[in-house]
């Protein structure tokens, strides 16, 4: 069914397909209240007019509206709340006038309906194919302030998604300063969920937390001008009571990479206000006469099957409408990446044996990392510097590209755009480049400092500069990585133009969305991997550009078990960047299997990152095979369904088991991970896979025979013999940190 706006009387508005339905309507003041999402349902004139009649619960403060009855904004489901009139919580907007503070009162003018939504590079954006969405635009105005605001509300045909996003304009005559603008969020009547959030560290991203909502204020943010390896904008609302996969559950995300807050606020009486956007600290936008603001969009996800159902909206909701469209279902190349192989010590004939062996075993792009450009021998120079490194490339990097495509690879690079180093040609031209004041103390991470992307001469020449690499390699792939956090953020150009300070943040990363378009414009074919010292921008703002970005440095199977897990919440596996890399393993120094290192990074785009030259041949013969498999179960990580079957967090947090179901239903992947041996094994543990299909039978790879569908869901799959001394014959794990991979395959 085609998404549809149902407006009641000029008063009631209801979006909705076949999943959801989102509710909102005018209240007594003429601002915009909440009603309802969560599963479709059906209202009618009579049952709006019930449930749209005001109850209050506060006799405290009041506010009066046009009729001049009581009427307090309390305790009031809103859309778009404001702090300072009779509510006393967040607000999501709020605006100065100097140092005055000015109590807006946005109140209803009229709406427009529109069933486009074009995607747009200019900035990180949902989209969809023309009637395949309806986006309600409603206009409220502010008179007194000289201000509108547009709510903008997108509802799409096959997604339990609604998209939030606001437009704020100044219509009057003096300039106006934003302090906060929110992309919105959902007030909820009560608090009786669990805020689930995905947070840790470098390598270590992603690990999913929870805590129980009570009386007060839970949130996440980030400050570092990047969405964070410390904290992912991905939340959900569990309903309390609710598992892995039933009970409701709301998804929150913003399609942005820069600061953000997330918070859940519980009042007095219970209910809930969820708000996501831009963190207001930090952000101050002054507005123009005329000038406008967009806010970056939230995505409001809702499913009733748990947080695995939740997981399956999201990464539908991704894949359909935030992922560039030509790699929707496009195979993504096997990659073999220099970084862990080499580091910085090579020259041209390393790298040459090492694509050579990579070629051999079936790997399709060669990805050459750090330290080819400048003078880059350690991490201490030349981000800036973004032309060959003569000494290491003795016939230029299109010498050396021609050598790749020879072997019949693809050749990839990899970029810091947004760095400049101490010791590089680009700050002694321009060191009024730097993010920092002028002459003052600056803080240096990994040895270097931030480029002021606000700037539109930096992205000018960052484009200059990395056009003409492009166009000397035919390149067809980039690690574009971002490898530190903005500190004294501070913008000379700013200063120069006099726009306020407070507008960085948001203008920087305007200005690498702004480098992200035009190269994609150039060059359309280019997939650009977003990366951040591993995982420290895995978001939507960076999945609209890249459809895949590097996971984390973490590459340890173990450790992946748990960041793929929590990333597999709110993104699909498709975006997962995931390698094969050597053991013992860089970060953790743990050894695992071959196999299991493969079974972790087959959910996922698979590459692989270690010296293959160095390792003997029943190890290549093994890559070989894994590359084979891999590339004919592909179709399903780009389109398949995922299922979380057992976590780390079930009891014993010693097995993992996951399951990736064929968008025609007629394969499943099924992976089981155990981390340590039991000495009395398993023999007859079992799970049960309850989306096979029980009108069908399906044959499990390694094994006899066939088995119903029905069986697979009500007695289980028969997880894999552990050994327990007697059984060696036929035990299939023996020893630590290992696992199996099945694939179900269902008969004609
Ligand atoms: C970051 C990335 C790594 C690698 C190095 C190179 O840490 O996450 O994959 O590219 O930079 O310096």
């Amino acid at each position: 069914m085609r998404p549809l706006l149902n407006v009641i009387n000029d008063r009631v508005f209801h979006l909705a397909n076949d999943t959801v339905s989102y509710i909102l309507y005018l209240l007594p003041n003429n601002q915009l209240g909440h009603l309802y999402y969560g599963p479709r349902v059906t209202v009618d004139e009579a049952t709006l007019a019930a449930y749209t009649t005001l109850e209050s619960k506060s006799g405290g403060t009041v506010h009066f509206d046009a009729t001049n009855t009581m009427f307090t904004l309390a305790d009031q489901l809103q859309e778009y709340p404001v702090y300072g009139t009779s509510d006393f919580r967040q607000g999501a907007i709020a605006a100065a006038d100097g140092d005055t503070p000015l109590y807006l009162n946005f109140t209803y003018v009229g709406y427009r309906e529109s069933h486009e939504k074009p995607r747009d590079l200019a900035f990180p954006k949902s989209f969809a194919s023309d009637g395949e969405v309806d986006v309600l635009t409603i206009t409220l105005e502010d008179a007194a302030h000289g201000l509108t605001l547009e709510q903008h509300y997108a509802i799409f045909e096959d997604a339990a998604a609604i998209v939030r996003w606001q437009t704020v304009t100044n219509t009057g005559t003096t300039a106006v300063t934003l302090t906060r603008a929110l992309s919105g969020g959902l007030d909820l009547p009560t608090a009786d969920y669990r805020f689930v959030q995905l947070s840790g560290n470098w390598a270590r991203e992603r690990h999913v937390k929870t805590r129980k909502l009570a009386q007060g204020t839970t949130a996440i943010e980030s400050q570092r001008g990047a969405s964070s390896h410390q904290q992912n904008p991905y939340v959900a609302l569990q309903a309390e009571g609710g598992t892995l996969t039933t009970g409701a559950a709301y998804g929150f995300n913003l399609i942005y990479s820069g600061n953000f807050q997330a918070s859940a606020e519980v009042n007095e009486w219970n209910q809930t206000r969820f708000m996501i956007g831009i963190h207001p600290d930090q952000f101050a936008w002054r507005l123009d006469p005329t000038a406008s603001f967009t806010t970056p969009e939230a995505v409001v996800t809702y499913s009733g099957a748990g947080l695995s159902g939740l997981s399956a909206a999201n990464a539908d909701f991704v894949r359909n409408h935030v992922i560039a469209p030509e790699w929707r279902n496009r195979k993504r190349p096997v990659v073999l990446n220099s970084w862990e192989a080499a580091y910085f010590d090579f020259d041209t004939e390393k790298l040459l044996k090492l694509a050579a062996a990579g070629k051999k075993v079936g790997i399709d792009c060669f990805v050459l990392d750090d330290g080819w450009f400048g003078h880059r021998d350690d991490d201490r120079s030349s981000l800036g510097d973004w032309q060959v490194y003569d000494k290491k490339f003795p016939h230029g990097i299109d010498g050396f590209a021609e050598s790749i495509h020879k072997l019949g690879l693809q050749f990839g690079l990899w970029f810091e755009p947004e760095m400049i180093s101490p010791r590089s040609n680009l700050i002694a031209a321009h060191p009024d480049w730097v993010v920092a004041p002028p002459h003052e103390r600056r803080a240096i991470g990994r040895n270097q400092y931030v480029l002021d992307f606000a700037n539109p001469d930096v992205v000018d020449n960052l484009f200059a500069q990395m056009t003409k690499v492009i166009d000397a390699t035919h390149l067809e792939y980039i690690k574009w990585d971002m490898n530190r956090n903005i500190t004294e953020a501070y913008s000379q150009y700013l200063a120069r133009i006099c726009r306020p300070q407070g507008e960085f943040f948001h203008r920087y990363i305007g200005g690498v969305y702004n480098l992200y378009a035009r190269l994609l414009a150039a060059y359309p074919d280019l997939l650009i991997e977003g990366c951040a010292g591993g995982g420290g921008r895995f978001d939507l703002g960076i999945l609209f550009y890249s459809p895949q970005i590097w996971v984390s440095d973490d590459s340890d199977a173990v450790e992946r078990l748990r960041i793929q897990t929590g990333t597999a919440l709110g993104y699909p596996l498709s975006a997962m960047s995931n390698h094969v890399t050597a053991v013992p393993n860089g970060q953790v120094q743990r050894t695992t299997p071959l196999d299991t290192r493969f079974n972790v990074a087959l959910f996922g785009t698979l590459g692989y990152e270690l010296d293959l030259t160095k390792e003997p041949q029943a190890v290549l013969d093994a890559i070989a095979q894994q590359i084979t498999t891999y590339k004919a179960l592909q179709p399903l990580v780009l389109t398949g369904r995922f299922h979380f079957l057992r976590t780390l967090e079930d009891p014993g947090h010693n097995t993992v088991a996951w399951a990736l179901e064929a968008a025609d239903q007629s394969r499943i992947v099924f992976g089981f991970y155990r981390l340590l041996a039991n000495p009395d094994g398993n023999a007859v543990d079992r799970i049960a896979i309850p989306f096979a299909d029980p009108a069908a039978r399906y044959t499990i790879s390694g094994r006899e025979g066939t088995v119903t569908g029905s069986a697979l869901r009500h007695l289980g799959l028969r997880l894999p013999y552990e050994f327990n001394g007697p059984n060696q014959a036929v035990a299939e794990l023996a020893g630590d940190f290992q696992s199996k991979l099945l694939i179900l395959t269902k008969e004609d």
